[in-house]
């Protein structure tokens, strides 16, 4: 009965109650919270100015310092620093000079002025800048973006960022103190599906490769690939916290692989590896926990809204790139048995490309 009645003021073109859209000044924009109208403004920027439209390296970059910034942070220990509050680009004369933080002073070359000339925080302008430039990334979840985060009043100090070569436990050990179970962990590392190295290995060949071979996709295909085992260097390896990679011109970290035959990890490692939906939805409660590291949610102003759903990943389940089978996978996951179902790329193996830098005007 209820819903006829409501099919019926349907047709009649009477929509139910929802929240009045507010235009915004520049006679276009629409919000449903008219506070997020300069915020609207801050997005298009960011996609016309810096990320130029594209799931790209400057879209990499901001991911990588979210989580650089946002782990200066513990639950017990306040001078750990105060989580996602742009410290490292406050206090970059410090942070900047850490060992993990090596390549950062290229994202903040572009980022501190950006973030001057929009007006915002360094806080925010990181945080608000990952959720905008993943919504550019086929097959990454919406994260929410909340902002308002105040000016960082100190830096972090050195040994918050994990390294390649540490120790899975070590870096366990950190995540926990920052309030991430390794499980949290492995979710937060669908951030390397678009991800490369310039800092690892800085021989000029291999500046840009990328730890799978999708690197302009959010996909699982780097949970896939680091589970073959390696057979080459594509540089000069082995350098500190390198192992040897599956393909030509691909990278892997260390740390990758060990959380991958980790007994802690290796079931979520391969959960990921087997299902894009499930990888793409633990990375959106993962990443939301860290991007309000240091806040209280409710003390921000939520812009979710203006976070468009990013396009569909191009493959919706993993494959075997050309030349690779099960036979050339190292499985660390005794619960689950591996699928056999998955397919193998036609053709030879090639070459996987570097990552290229962007050409924006700012920092230039
Ligand atoms: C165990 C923890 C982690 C370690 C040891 C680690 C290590 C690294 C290293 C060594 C690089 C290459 C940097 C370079 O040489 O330029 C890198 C890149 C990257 N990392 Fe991580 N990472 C970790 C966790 C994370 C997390 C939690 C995120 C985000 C949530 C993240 C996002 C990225 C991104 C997006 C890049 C690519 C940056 C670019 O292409 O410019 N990483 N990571």
């Amino acid at each position: 009965m209820l819903a006829a009645a409501l099919a019926t003021l349907a047709l009649a073109g009477v929509t139910t109650a929802r929240p009045a859209a507010s235009v915004c000044a520049d006679g276009v924009t629409t919000v449903n919270n008219p506070q997020c109208c300069f915020w609207a403004n801050v997005r298009d920027r960011f996609i016309n100015e810096i990320f130029l439209g594209v799931c790209q390296e400057n879209v990499h970059s901001l991911v990588r310092i979210a989580f650089h910034d946002a782990i200066g942070f513990s639950l017990t220990d306040p001078s750990k620093g105060g989580g996602a509050d742009g410290s490292i680009i406050m206090f970059g004369d410090t942070e900047l000079n850490f060992h993990a933080n090596e390549g950062i002073d290229f994202i903040t070359a572009f980022l501190q002025p950006f973030a001057d000339t929009v007006g915002v925080t360094y806080g925010d302008a990181i945080q608000f800048g990952a959720a905008v430039g993943l919504s550019l990334c086929p097959g990454a979840p919406t994260i929410p973006a909340f902002v308002g985060r105040p000016n960082a009043t100190m830096a972090a100090p050195d040994l918050t960022v994990p390294e390649p070569f540490d120790d899975p436990d070590k870096i366990f050990a950190r995540m926990a103190d920052a309030g991430f179970t390794p499980v949290e962990l492995i979710h937060l590392l669908a951030s390397h599906s678009i991800a490369d190295q310039a800092g690892v290995d800085p021989e000029p060949q291999v500046l840009g490769a990328p730890f799978d071979s999708t690197p302009f996709s959010f996909d699982s295909q780097v949970f896939l690939e680091v589970l073959f085992e390696g057979i080459l260097f594509p540089g000069s390896g082995p350098n500190p916290g390198e192992l040897m990679s599956p393909l030509p011109g691909e990278f892997r970290l260390q740390s990758d692989k060990r959380f991958s035959l980790h007994n802690e990890t290796a079931c979520a490692w391969q959960e990921n590896a087997l299902s894009q939906s499930a990888m793409a939805s633990n990375f959106q409660t993962a990443f939301t926990k860290l991007s309000l590291l240091g806040h209280d949610q409710n003390s921000l102003l939520d812009c979710s809204e203006l976070i468009a759903q990013a396009p569909p990943a191009t493959a919706s389940q993993g494959f075997f790139p050309a030349g690779k089978t099960m036979e050339d996978l190292e499985i660390g996951c005794d619960a689950e048995a591996f699928p056999t179902t998955l397919v193998t790329q036609a053709g030879q193996p090639t070459m996987i490309p570097p990552v290229d830098v962007q050409d924006i005007a700012f920092g230039n």
